[in-house]
């Protein structure tokens, strides 16, 4: 184990262990993305397809895709798209929902994929569960497998990073999730450091039951090598 992983050794297992405990009441709640989500995230996640789209037919991939209800949604505005999750459970949920489609597990940190080969990477509210230490790696993975000039949408709820929150119960299951809230500064810094190019960031106000202000960061892998 080097230093840097030294700090949160178990995170990818407690987050793995945690979703496939809540994936099935997760999955109720959360799988009815586009219908219930707000139009300015809808229409960023368009802007996103309409970019990956230049560079099909490579592969777009939804990472932390969940109950892959954002991936059949991508799907549905022509990109071709895979979902990359975690939680065994929770790619199974997706498969079953959508069984057109390709859902792997895997890990952001360390991804099962060649070098420079997809067109697009969106992760919603996924990274938020990466402890800052882990942070530039996961966007040098990221870096390594996106073609050049291939987009990547970010999606998290803003905050202090004092505010991290560590939940040990959710939809009444026991869990050990931890929530690492972050200002756009910091996520836009650690891209750059990684290679990425920004593109564009939003910060969208709180809405209806929401705690934090929404982030979106759309970057992408430069052109040239
Ligand atoms: C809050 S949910 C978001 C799901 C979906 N993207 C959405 O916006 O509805 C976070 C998802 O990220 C997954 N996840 C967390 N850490 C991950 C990692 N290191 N690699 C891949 N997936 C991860 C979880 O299993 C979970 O399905």
């Amino acid at each position: 184990m080097t230093a840097e992983n030294a700090k949160h050794p178990d995170f990818l297992e407690t987050t793995r262990a945690s979703y496939d405990a809540i994936a099935p009441a997760y999955t109720e709640a959360f799988s009815d993305w586009p219908a219930d989500s707000n139009a300015l995230d809808r229409s960023l996640v368009a802007a996103f397809a309409e970019l990956a789209r230049e560079l099909a037919p490579a592969p777009v991939a939804d990472i932390g895709s969940g109950p892959g209800s954002i991936t059949a949604h991508l799907h549905a505005l022509g990109l071709p798209v895979f979902g990359v999750d975690i939680s065994p459970r929770m790619v199974a949920l997706a498969r079953r929902a959508h069984p057109e489609l390709r859902f792997h597990v895997g890990s952001m940190t360390s991804l099962d994929l060649p070098d420079e080969t997809l067109g697009g990477i969106i992760a919603l509210y996924s990274i938020i569960h990466v402890p800052d230490d882990h942070l530039l790696t996961t966007f040098a993975e990221f870096h390594r497998v996106l073609r050049p000039g291939a987009p990547l949408l970010l999606a998290f709820q803003s905050g202090d990073t004092e505010d991290h929150l560590h939940l040990t119960e959710r939809f009444g299951r026991e869990i050990a999730l931890d929530y690492y809230w972050r200002t756009t500064d910091t996520v836009t810094d650690t891209l750059t450091k990684a290679g990425l190019q920004l593109q564009a960031r939003i910060l969208r106000e709180p809405q209806d039951e929401e705690k934090r202000p929404r982030a979106f960061v759309l970057a992408r892998r430069s052109e040239t090598r």
